[in-house]
């Protein structure tokens, strides 16, 4: 069975796409939604790629599927899309996908995201932002450290782990996952996800600002879409997906949008088990009004 993008059919029933439209995907990634997009556009439509990663925009830029006048791409954040959208004199738009969270060129990447790998813990989207996990974890005091670790993973043995990062971290600095992942399972051994899963996803959080980017981008919505306009949101965890809801429940509150999922919307069993990241995804949809 061939396999499309998690979602991608609820992705397009629920941005419900008009032939020649103009359409945002403010977190491109591979492209792989994007491509579903124009596949359901006309040959007026247009669509709008926006990524933070510059080397993955580099890799868009190649795509031969990519480089067609219906199509721009733009590395930038998606709380800079007003400014964008001003820069290109693009109109409001029809719709906008927001896929939040790492992809897998990033996971693949030598940029220490993924435990898997060897690699040095960098874990920033884009070059152009400053903190990087190695700072966090072998500079800041171990009290924050946990903090992080409890705030933005959920991880109720944060203490602990901050403790034993801090103790590591005086016999010499901590250069590598691997050592960062070893130093984790040492003292919080795992049960059915691994062990450093949660610390992991902390400081990805945290290095890129990622759930102040998610709630920032409810801010602009109706500067930039038009008035009947879909906005789709997928999300990959319970803390991006708790500031979908809450801010589409607050916005449909003050009569700005209409919620078109009441419930978030989940992956099949199917998908599931053929993609298991596909257990956590979420997605929830709103017609601007
Ligand atoms: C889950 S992936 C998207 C996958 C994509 N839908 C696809 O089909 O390949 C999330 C993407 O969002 C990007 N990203 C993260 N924060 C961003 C931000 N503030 N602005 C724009 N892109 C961002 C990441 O670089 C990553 O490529």
């Amino acid at each position: 069975m061939k396999e499309g993008p998690l979602l991608g059919k609820e992705v397009i029933s629920y941005l419900d796409i008009k032939k020649d439209g103009f359409y945002i995907d403010a977190t491109a990634g591979m492209g792989y939604l994007s491509e579903v997009i124009l596949n359901e556009l006309g040959a007026d439509g247009a669509l709008l790629m926006t990524d933070l990663d510059e080397d993955l925009c580099g890799i868009l830029n190649e795509n031969k599927l990519f480089r067609e006048k219906r199509v721009m791409i733009e590395n930038s954040s998606y709380t800079e899309l007003p400014d964008v959208i001003k820069k290109r004199k693009l109109p409001k738009a029809d719709g906008i996908l927001f896929d939040f969270g790492v992809g897998t060129y990033q996971l693949n990447s030598d940029r220490g995201f993924s435990f898997m790998k060897d690699d040095f813990p960098d874990m920033r989207y884009s070059r152009r932002t400053g903190l990087r996990a190695w700072d966090v974890i072998n500079s800041y005091p171990e009290k924050e450290l946990a903090d992080i670790i409890y705030k933005f993973g959920e991880e109720r043995r944060s203490r602990r782990i901050a403790k034993r990062i801090a103790e590591a971290r005086s016999n010499g600095s901590i250069d590598t996952v691997s050592r960062l992942a070893e130093i984790i399972k040492k003292c919080a051994p795992g049960g059915k996800i691994h062990p450093a899963t949660k610390t992991f996803q902390a400081l990805r959080i945290f290095v890129n600002g990622e759930l102040e980017n998610v709630e920032a981008a409810f801010s602009f919505l109706p500067e930039i879409m038009k008035p009947g306009a879909r906005c789709v949101f997928l999300t990959f965890h319970s803390l991006e997906d708790r500031i979908v809801k809450n801010s589409l429940k607050k916005l449909a509150s003050d009569g700005i949008i209409n919620l078109l999922t009441k419930k978030a919307v989940k992956a099949s069993y199917a998908q599931s088990r053929i993609q298991p990241r596909a257990r956590s995804i979420r997605l929830r949809a709103a017609q601007i009004i």
